[in-house]
């Protein structure tokens, strides 16, 4: 069964307009985990636009799901997911003027940053988990540095409004996919997935974790988070 994380920055982005201390994420990761996430996800940036680090300290005792914290390679924010320890920490790339991670990190041009990360984390027992674009060298080089597992940046096929680019985009996910799964690494994905796009990621046979957040918090707006992330579940699991 594949596992959803549910990604709750934007529960913190509404806070932190007012720089108030509502909507609380706290609250948000609990009712997730009530519509049935399976990992609450959050991204501690360097500018702290959303995230803070008291979220993810208070998430870290009151999750009972898993705990997900994305992350770039910037040594003041591994210094507090080591003490912190989550159950796991997604290395993204993080550039200070984009609205949302562009894509995937390029561990081709700092491997030597990303293998010290990655032990960092992995010697606090913490499951590493690279974002890259589905790029065979990306891939074959996070093997070789010693990541757990891959998340798919599905971006760009999130993007395509045409069939056959889309289809494009897929099979390369999905040549992506088992290879990082031939590799032993376990297969993870997200950004931009929304209730019209996931199927066929979630249909991809060695898929463990999809990852998502602006389309589950904007249909919270309406319906609520316990029953947005329900309806996403019962959509992934639709497939199996
Ligand atoms: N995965 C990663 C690594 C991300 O950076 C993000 C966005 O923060 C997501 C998944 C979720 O993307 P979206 O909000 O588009 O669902």
């Amino acid at each position: 069964m594949i596992e959803l994380g549910v990604n709750i920055d934007h529960i913190a982005t509404v806070r932190q307009a007012r720089k108030t201390v509502e909507p609380d994420p706290v609250w948000a990761a609990a009712l997730a985990e009530l519509g049935g996430a399976d990992g609450i996800t959050v991204h501690l940036r360097e500018d702290r636009r959303h995230i803070q680090n008291r979220d993810v300290r208070i998430l870290h005792e009151t999750v009972r799901a898993k705990l997900n914290l994305e992350m770039a390679c910037n040594d003041e924010i591994v210094d507090i997911a080591c003490q912190i320890i989550p159950n796991q920490a997604t290395l993204v790339p993080e550039k200070r003027q984009e609205v949302t991670t562009e894509g995937g990190l390029n561990i081709l041009a700092d491997k030597s940053r990303v293998e010290k990360t990655i032990r960092r984390l992995q010697e606090q027992g913490i499951f590493v988990s690279l974002f890259l674009d589905p790029d065979p060298n990306q891939i074959e080089t996070a093997h070789q540095l010693g990541a757990n597992a891959v998340e798919l940046h599905t971006g760009t096929y999130s993007l395509q409004t045409d069939k056959i680019a889309m289809e494009k985009e897929l099979n390369q996910l999905r040549t992506a996919g088992k290879m990082i799964s031939d590799f032993g690494m376990r297969l993870h994905a997200g950004h931009g997935l929304t209730y019209h796009n996931v199927l066929p990621i979630a249909a991809i046979p060695q898929m463990f974790e999809l990852n998502i957040g602006h389309s589950i918090i904007s249909r919270a707006l309406y319906v609520g988070l316990k029953e947005a992330v329900a309806e996403m579940k019962k959509l992934i699991h639709s497939n199996c």
